[in-house]
């Protein structure tokens, strides 16, 4: 499917780091519709990832900053206004890393340098690139920022960890931002919270392949891939959304409206009859 919808329109794609990056995928998608982009990753992403052979393949740029650094977002900003020549028009937030989920620390015994970076990489980066983005007054009015966000900002659930706490602030910076950025310049910030999806970051979430199971059997339209949520961000970055900012908007098959399921009922009651047929297993 290629269209239009993005035709005009130039942004900044942070976070694709392979094939199954939801960045991958939103960038592919954001070229078919006709958008110029320029990727971003850290240096060690595109040494270790395969963000040039996206670039590549896009017929674009990458240029390397980390999310946490504002002399790196500063030059990234620049380098964008100079490529596009002039302002643009989207950015994808598509970053998030947990020391703590990486190293298995437990919720009750988190490293508190290791939250002060899980929060800095994972929420506070959101923050720091739209206010240098604002600064360089880089995005044309009607622009439009979205960050990727889960279902643990307002639900617990065990093993996503620290990262809830910052996908929590991560969606209050869409809002408190999203007021500032509407009101001066009618730029909209929005976070889109995803199903699981397995990827190198979705993949080292404690037990992600029976969240991703779970999930699946809760949602009444099943989890959303990552090609589906490239296309949701697509919407957001186009004009067919010009009136929608400082929400979080779920992308999940109708996971968070759901308390059981039919299916996700079943498989809770085949347990029970396992047990009863081994009540000593
Ligand atoms: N995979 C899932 O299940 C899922 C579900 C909901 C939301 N999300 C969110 O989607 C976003 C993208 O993750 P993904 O699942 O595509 O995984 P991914 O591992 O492909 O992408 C994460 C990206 O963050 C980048 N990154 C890490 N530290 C950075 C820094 N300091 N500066 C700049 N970039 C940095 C990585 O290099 C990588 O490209 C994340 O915010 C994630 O929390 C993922």
């Amino acid at each position: 499917m290629k269209g239009r919808l993005l035709e005009g329109k130039k942004g900044i794609i942070f976070g694709a780091l392979n094939e199954s990056s939801i960045a991958w995928k939103v960038a592919e998608r954001a070229v078919e519709e006709g958008a110029e982009i320029i990727l971003s990753n850290t240096l060690m992403a595109l040494r270790l990832g395969d963000t040039d052979t996206l670039a590549e393949k896009l017929n674009t740029i990458v240029v390397a900053a980390d999310a946490t650094d504002i002399d790196d977002l500063d030059q990234l900003i620049k380098k964008a206004m100079e490529h596009f020549n002039g302002k643009f028009d989207f950015i994808l937030h598509s970053i998030g890393m947990s020391p703590n989920v990486r190293k298995g620390r437990h919720y009750s015994d988190l490293d508190y340098n290791f939250l002060d970076k899980t929060l800095d990489v994972s929420a506070i980066s959101f923050h720091k690139v739209i206010q240098t983005a604002r600064k360089n007054d880089a995005i044309n009015e009607w622009g439009s920022i979205v960050g990727l966000s889960y279902v643990a900002a307002q639900r617990t659930f065990y093993g996503y960890n620290d990262m809830a706490d910052a996908k929590s602030l991560l969606e209050s910076i869409a809002r408190s931002f999203g007021y500032i950025y509407g009101q001066e310049k009618k730029v909209r910030i929005n976070t889109i919270s995803q199903s699981p999806t397995p990827t190198t970051a979705g993949k080292g979430v404690k037990g992600f392949d029976h969240l991703l199971d779970f999930s699946e059997r809760m949602s009444p339209l099943g989890n959303a891939t990552a090609e589906e949520c490239a296309d949701y961000c697509l919407t957001l970055f186009s004009d067919l959304t010009k009136k929608v900012t400082m929400q979080n908007l779920f992308h999940d098959g109708g996971f968070s409206s759901m308390g059981m399921s039919l299916q996700a009922m079943q498989q809770y009651d085949k347990s029970f009859e396992y047990d009863k047929e081994h009540p000593f297993d």
